[in-house]
């Protein structure tokens, strides 16, 4: 899947350090109070959200400001700040500018006024003031924030609310690959885990994302994951009446087993097939989901094939394989094309029979599908449909020599 994540809550997290950075340098250049915490306010009204609780609260849900501190005090150190503040300003006066346009102008042109009459030496000075009060203002790491939603999901007595934003913080949180690797040390992996089982749908679908995102190419949260049987739950969410959770389950699924020879052992071992055939073969089911299934049949099929493994014998199964072939059977184009995807890469398998195919009738639905691509398309889909109709044409003469060479073989 493309990796298209969501950022916007990242920069809001950016932008509060930001903020801080302005009543900072306000505060630095001994501006009065009132000024300082002006500019904070506009500048947080500008940003369309609430921010009266405070910065680093923002991300805390049950705790309040001392106890942030202390943790902070604990952990020491982190390095967002030193980074934002590198990045976010290249001067003191292009922080002095972000300032005057997001306060009270009149104020602090005033003010900036009389900064520009400083000489260099004394501004270099201001800028190592700044610079110390950031450092002991310690922000907090992507790890600390990682803890403060992990604390929150262990708490019993949270409310849903809380803990879906909780586990929204943690989504975005486990997106770079130093933290998903953190995320298991620092205890987050077990209740993430856990709320795969919580009765409410939602999150039960942010836990399985977040699971999804945390073992994206990642063998190590792939194998943590596994070593704690999630695997297990995560199939049978893919039974879900509903198709958010079951497309949201095939996420983690697929995330978890892709390129994994122990994923794809341990969801053969779950009937991880009988689910897919489950999506494959029910007339209710979202066509997406479908698709989202086909998929991973195709990656699985191109694993065993490149890796040389045979771990997954289901996949030249004949009850398997006429389910993938009555899909061709539907009239939605896109999905008819992953669907001739699939079957070219079970069909290249050494251990899938050309014979069982034909007895699921490919022969004559490769027929059907090339009446149907010469007649249905309209004008717009004419290109597509011819492109899909090449992929028939492929997937039909690998078949018939797969048949042949069958043939030739029993003959012997
Ligand atoms: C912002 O917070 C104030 C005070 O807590 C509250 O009255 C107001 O409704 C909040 N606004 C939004 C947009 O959440
Ligand atoms: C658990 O959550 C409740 C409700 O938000 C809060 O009052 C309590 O302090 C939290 N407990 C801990 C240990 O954080």
């Amino acid at each position: 899947m493309a990796k298209a994540r969501p950022h916007s809550e990242r920069s809001s997290h950016r932008r509060r350090n930001l903020l801080l950075a302005v009543a900072l340098l306000s505060a630095a250049l001994l501006l009065p109070a009132a000024t300082a915490s002006a500019a904070v306010a506009v500048a947080a009204e500008g940003d369309g959200e609430n921010r009266s609780r405070g910065a680093a609260t923002q991300w805390a849900t049950g705790k309040d400001e001392g106890e942030l501190a202390a943790e902070r005090e604990a952990v020491g150190v982190g390095s967002v700040v030193e980074d934002d503040f590198a990045g976010g300003f290249g001067s003191l006066d292009s922080m002095l500018q972000w300032a005057i346009g997001n306060s009270d102008p009149g104020r602090l042109k005033e003010e900036a006024a009389d900064v520009q009459k400083l000489s260099e030496d004394e501004l270099l000075k201001r800028r190592h003031e700044i610079k110390d009060l950031m450092e002991k203002l310690k922000m907090p790491s992507d790890a600390d924030l990682m803890k403060i939603a992990i604390a929150d999901l262990n708490n019993a007595s949270i409310s849903l609310e809380d803990r879906q934003r909780a586990l929204q913080e943690l989504l975005i949180l486990v997106e770079p690959i130093d933290n998903a690797n953190d995320l298991d040390k620092i205890g987050g992996l077990v209740p993430v885990i856990q709320d795969l089982n919580n009765a409410n749908e939602e999150i039960r679908i942010t836990s399985a994302w977040i699971l999804g995102t945390a073992s994206q190419n990642n063998a190590l949260v792939q194998s943590q994951i596994l070593g704690y049987g999630a695997l297990a739950r995560l199939v049978k969410m893919g039974y879900s009446t509903s198709a958010k959770e079951a497309a949201k389950a095939m996420y983690a699924i697929s995330a978890l087993i892709r390129n994994n020879v122990n994923g794809q052992e341990a969801f053969t071992s779950e009937n991880g097939n009988a689910m897919l055939q489950h999506i494959l073969g029910s007339n209710s089911v979202d066509v997406r989901l479908q698709k989202k299934a086909v998929f991973l049949i195709t990656d699985l099929a191109d694993f065993q094939l490149n890796s040389g493994s045979s771990g997954l014998a289901f996949l030249s199964e004949r009850v398997f394989l006429k389910s993938v072939t009555d899909m061709l059977s539907k009239f939605d184009l896109d999905l008819q094309e992953k669907v001739l995807l699939a079957i070219r890469s079970l069909l290249k398998l050494p251990s899938t029979d050309a014979t069982d195919l034909e007895s699921c009738g490919l022969d004559s639905v490769l027929y059907r599908l090339g009446v149907q691509l010469e007649e249905l398309p309209s004008e717009e889909q004419k290109e597509y449909a011819g492109e899909v109709d090449a992929l028939r044409r492929e997937v039909e003469m690998l078949f018939q020599q797969k048949l042949k060479r069958g043939t030739a073989t029993a003959a012997l």
